[in-house]
Formats: structure tokens, C-alpha cells, sequence
């Protein structure tokens, strides 16, 4: 398959809009109106699914983020322990493996080395078994793992990954809801998750139609050398996804942080030449992360807040806000994730780095 750029000036943007259409395709087939259909994960995964006990996801980069989404998930819906590690650590100490522990992998290339050595070291330790969660079809991990699952996200060519990441977080909150039935996922609660991700591809549109209010913002970063990302709870992670996107790309130091452990560190250097970034969904730790911001304000940091529109933010001198639909719980770490990666596409644009092939880094990592 032959892929171009099309109308977009670089790769990444290209596979950044591609989104709303990826998505649907990962859906495509695998949730019915009310429900995931069971099948989804091959025809072996019900007797394998039914004895999980316990998850250990492995995976690097991006897809180390979306896997410690996944954990929010699993234990807050599903009720199921989740534990996740980076490949090049897990696969050079000594593990304990509780019995019934299903073994996941998570990778765009499938080709990573350290996640491929750690499944091949995982298969001679006692796990029920192996999935992965891939986006290139025969690619290693997927032969090697007993159970794969592929995110349809199509070739991705920008090193900085994008797309392939929003379609892990679909194709894990796919994988919690069926083991989750299992366990405490009540058939209502998995209706409610089914029918936000029917929505999950238009409000991903409309989240991207933003883009001009991104571009603006951007003008704010491109002379800068550090920023701070901050969020609460699952978006915590998205915090860190939107670190990583700035620093590979635009070469801006960037740190994440959860916001409530601003205060036993990170607040040391918040100056006015330190941007803050905060994804603020309407939730139940909005409050608290207000009082982070609060903290960050007053000593003279300046905000930028990706915010629900009901979240209560307003632009002044110290903060720019921009405002996001509100969206269901389950779909805010996919939704947020959005402007975060416009925002690091814009000012690497803007700094005149080569978006697509960054310095020092490569696309797929296959030799440790
Ligand atoms: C490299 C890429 C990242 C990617 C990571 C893991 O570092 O530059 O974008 O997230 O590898 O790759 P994988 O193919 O296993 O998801």
C-alpha cells in the first residue's frame, strides 16, 4: 500500500485527522448496538477469558500510555487488578505471576524488540496466556502471542505516534469491557460504554475542528524550553502522552505530572517562563485539580487548559483555555489526547523541526 501525504503538509497531521475515521474502523464489527461481541478476540479467547484473574500489560513509548490508561479501566469497571510495566524493565528482573494472570502486549509496529523479548520470556512463566494488541498484522507479536486483537489504524508513518494510540485506548476499553462482564461490569454499564463509543468517532470531529484555536495557543510554546504536563486520574496518563508528543517533536522539555503531587516537587519551577498544561474534563477531580492550578497561578505560572466547556475556566491574563465539548468519562482520555497532539504538531511546525522524522528516533525500535 502506497501512502502520501495527501492535502497535509506533514504525516503526522495527516494521521492525526485520520482519527475519527480509524476509530470507526476499529469499531467497525466489534460492538453491536448494546454490546462488545464476544468473538472479537478470536474463537479460543471466551475459555481463556472466563479464568483471568488478573492482567499485566508490557509495552514502550505511546503504547505504554495507552496500556496505563487501560489500568484505570480495568480496575475501576471491570474490578480487575491490573499491573503494567516497560518492556526493557520487565524483561531483566525476577516477576511474580499470580495464577490466572492473562499477559498483554500493546505495540503499533509489533517489532519492538524489548516488548517482543519480554512475551517470548513471558511464554516460559505461568501466565494463562498471551494477547496483544497490534497494529500491523503478522508482525511478530502478533504471531508469537496466543490471542491478537488489531487496532485498524492503517499504516502510520509520523514517528510520533498519533493514531495508532487513540486506537489502543479504543481496542483496551473493547478488551475491559469484555473481561469485565466477567466480572463486575453489569450488562446497563456496558450498554452505557457501548453507546458512548457508537458517538466516540463525531465528537472526535468535532474536537479536531479546533485546530485553528490549537495553532493559535502553539505561538505560546515555540520560544520556550520547558512545560509541565498536568492531569488527575486517567488523564494522567494523557498528561504523559502529551509530554512525550512535545518533547519528541519540538525538542521541548516537556514533564508530566499528576496534579496533586505538584506540591512535593514540580512547583519549585513554575516561573513565568514555565507553560503548564492541564486537561481539565468536567469529573469528579475537577475540583481538585482547580486548587492544583491554583497553586500553580500563584506563583506566577501561566495556564493552558484543554477544559470542558462546563468546567468553569475563563481566559484571562495567566490562562488561555480552550473549550471541549463535555464528553462521557469513558471517552476523555481518547478526546483529550486530541488538542494535546495538535498542540505539539503546531509548535514543532512552528520551531521548523522535521515533524515526521525527529532527531535521534526511530519509528519502530528493533534492536535494543
Ligand atoms: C518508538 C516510537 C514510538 C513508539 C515506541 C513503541 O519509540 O518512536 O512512537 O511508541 O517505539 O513502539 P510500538 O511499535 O511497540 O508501539
Amino acid at each position: 500500500e502506497v501512502v502520501d501525504k495527501g492535502h497535509y503538509r506533514h504525516f503526522m497531521q495527516k494521521e492525526i485527522f485520520e482519527q475519527a475515521r480509524v476509530i470507526g474502523n476499529t469499531l467497525q464489527g466489534r460492538i453491536g448496538q448494546h454490546k462488545v461481541l464476544e468473538q472479537v478476540f478470536g474463537t479460543s479467547a471466551a475459555d481463556i477469558f472466563d479464568q483471568v484473574q488478573r492482567v499485566q500489560i508490557i509495552a514502550c513509548g505511546t503504547s505504554y500510555h495507552s496500556g496505563l490508561v487501560c489500568k484505570y479501566w480495568l480496575e475501576d469497571w471491570a474490578g480487575i487488578p491490573c499491573d503494567i510495566e516497560v518492556a526493557s524493565e520487565y524483561r531483566y528482573r525476577k516477576v511474580v505471576v499470580s495464577p490466572g494472570t492473562l499477559f498483554v502486549t500493546i505495540s503499533q509496529s509489533g517489532e519492538t524488540a524489548d516488548t517482543l523479548a519480554a512475551l517470548r520470556l513471558a511464554k516460559e512463566l505461568n501466565y494463562l496466556a498471551s494477547l496483544t494488541i497490534c497494529n500491523v498484522p503478522n508482525s511478530s507479536l502478533a504471531r508469537e502471542s496466543d490471542l491478537v486483537f488489531m487496532t485498524q489504524a492503517g499504516p502510520e508513518i509520523g514517528v510520533a505516534s498519533t493514531k495508532a494510540f487513540t486506537t489502543q485506548l479504543v481496542s483496551l476499553q473493547l478488551l475491559t469491557i469484555v473481561l469485565g462482564r466477567r466480572h463486575q461490569l453489569s450488562a446497563e454499564r456496558e450498554a452505557e460504554l457501548v453507546e458512548a463509543l457508537h458517538s466516540l468517532p463525531s465528537l472526535c470531529e468535532e474536537v479536531l475542528s479546533l485546530d485553528p484555536e490549537v495553532l493559535e495557543m502553539s505561538e505560546h510554546f515555540s520560544e520556550k524550553h520547558h512545560s509541565l504536563f498536568l492531569g488527575r486520574g486517567p488523564q494522567y496518563p494523557v498528561a504523559m502522552e502529551g509530554a512525550l508528543k512535545l518533547k519528541e517533536i519540538s525538542y521541548i522539555h516537556a514533564e508530566s505530572y499528576p496534579a496533586g503531587e505538584l506540591k512535593h516537587g514540580p512547583l519549585a519551577l513554575v516561573d513565568s517562563d514555565m507553560p503548564i498544561v492541564a486537561v481539565a474534563p468536567n469529573n469528579d477531580l475537577l475540583e481538585k485539580l482547580k486548587s492544583n492550578l491554583e497553586e500553580v497561578q500563584a506563583r506566577g505560572g501561566m495556564l493552558f487548559v484543554f477544559a470542558d466547556k462546563d468546567a468553569g475556566f475563563k481566559n484571562n491574563g495567566s490562562t488561555k483555555v480552550i473549550n471541549l465539548p463535555h464528553v462521557p468519562a469513558s471517552l476523555e482520555p481518547i478526546i483529550y489526547t486530541l488538542p494535546l497532539q495538535q498542540l505539539s504538531y503546531h509548535v514543532a511546525v512552528l520551531k521548523g523541526t522535521d515533524v515526521d522524522q525527529p532527531r535521534n528516533l526511530a519509528k519502530s525500535v528493533t534492536v535494543e
